[in-house]
């Protein structure tokens, strides 16, 4: 297991981070370094969660007992007062459409954390779960590594914006039946990591209706809800289960963190929320390998329950990426590219296969690499996320400032009109 490849390092996804990591762009100390425009961070929102810091560092220190109540022992179930505000902030981000009882928020760190859990309790190696690509890189790794379990693709493409579809779904469905190897769930991500876009009610509607019909699990990895650009846009899962009196919920699972919406990654707070009893039981049992401390859930559990912060905050969050998402789609168009219409997330799936010399997974890496070299920017090649059609590339725009924004567009901007130029001579 330890020198598996199924752990994925290896892959464009990361290898491109390693670029970055060895020539890191900085407007004054290295103006020609590599901008990273792979790695789907949130900083646009930061500046809130520092004021609120600030203006409460007094209470945040003084909360509870302090210093010996975070010392001290934690049970595996968390603070109730972290899981009550967790459950709430997961309420509000969905307009108060659907509710969530804090008993069934299983605590992990992170969504990493939460997806391999989920994985571990619902299938056994060997066993398959359907993933509809194209997914986010780190599937590899947290649904397959360490379970030994197998990602099946349900191929989505560009005809149909890469919905999925239950033709998609029974094909893929009947291929691994076909091996004599089980299925024991779909895994979807909404909204999606990387189209940038949410799911429809009827496609969720009708992935629940598979899904019952199959008696298999659903994990729905909701880890960009709120990011969502406007909270009407972002159907959950559990909206849908409310509206038919949670009917077939016990086969249902969603995933959270505050690594997107709050832009905390390195705070690594997950949650697992199930509607099934005996998987809320077995998830925090084996949450005791991946809890928060004790510190972390405090502090958050006073920012969370802080019902004009997250108001506000949730609400600012939402306008800034929406306003990222229009200069970055803006200023691709006027360099003659077009991305998938995006609603949600911290990056574009951006439209490259007319650069492509053939339409195959070799060139689109010819291309990645060009682009990391040539213009020292760091995309991520769509097939490092297994989409089936070449030439599409996720481009994170919220890790960084809009000036630093600007000035990738502008290297984009330079490459596509020496392309034009190149080609005019040519013919
Ligand atoms: C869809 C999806 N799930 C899970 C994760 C992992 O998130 P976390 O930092 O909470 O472990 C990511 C991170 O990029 C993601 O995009």
């Amino acid at each position: 297991m330890a020198v598996s490849e199924t752990h994925g390092e290896d892959s464009p996804y990361f290898a491109g981070w390693k670029a970055y990591d060895e020539n890191p762009y900085d407007e004054l100390c290295n103006p020609s370094g590599v901008i990273q425009m792979g790695l789907a961070e949130n900083q646009v929102s930061f500046d809130l969660l520092e004021q609120y810091l600030e203006k409460h560092s007094e209470e945040i220190t003084n909360n509870g007992s302090g210093f010996r109540e975070n010392a001290l022992f934690q049970d595996y179930h968390g603070l109730q007062s972290f899981r009550k505000a967790m459950a709430s902030f997961m309420e509000q981000i969905r307009g108060g459409r659907a509710k969530f009882d804090p008993d069934r928020v299983v605590i992990t760190a992170g969504a990493t954390a939460a997806n391999e859990l989920l994985t571990f309790i619902l299938a056994d190696p060997a066993d398959a779960l359907l993933v509809p690509t194209p997914y986010y890189p780190g599937f590899d790794r947290d649904l397959r590594w360490r379970t030994g379990v197998n990602i099946v693709p349900v191929r989505c493409d560009s005809s149909n914006n890469f919905e999925i579809t239950l033709e998609a779904l029974e094909s893929a469905y009947a291929d691994v039946e076909a091996k004599n190897i089980r299925v024991r769930g779909i895994l979807i991500t909404n909204p999606s990591n990387p189209l940038g876009a949410t799911i429809k009610k009827s496609i969720l509607e009708e992935i629940l209706q598979f899904v019952t019909r199959k008696n298999i699990h659903l994990i729905s990895d909701e880890i960009y809800s709120g990011s969502a650009f406007s909270s009407d846009e972002f159907i959950s899962i559990a909206e849908i289960l409310e509206a038919r009196n949670y009917k077939d919920s016990e086969r249902v699972h969603i995933v959270y963190s505050l690594s997107k919406d709050l832009g905390l990654p390195g705070f690594r707070v997950g949650t697992i929320y199930s509607y099934n009893d005996n998987v809320v039981t077995t998830a925090r049992r084996m949450s005791s390998f991946t809890l928060i401390s004790s510190q972390t859930q405090q502090l958050l559990a006073s920012m969370l329950s802080d019902r004009s912060f997250t108001e506000n905050y949730i609400r600012i969050n939402r306008e800034r990426l929406k306003r990222r998402y229009d200069l970055i789609i803006d200023g691709l168009r006027k360099s003659g590219i077009e991305c998938l219409k995006g609603n949600a997330g911290l990056f574009c799936w951006m439209n490259l296969s007319s650069l492509l010399e053939c339409p195959t997974k070799e060139h689109e890496l010819v291309l990645w690499k060009l682009i990391l070299q040539e213009l020292k920017l760091n995309i991520s090649p769509g097939s490092s996320c297994h989409c089936s059609e070449p030439g599409w590339f996720r481009v994170c725009f919220a890790n960084m400032s809009e000036k630093t924004l600007q000035i990738a567009l502008r290297r984009i901007h330079d490459f596509m009109e020496r392309r034009k130029s190149l080609n005019c001579t040519h013919s």
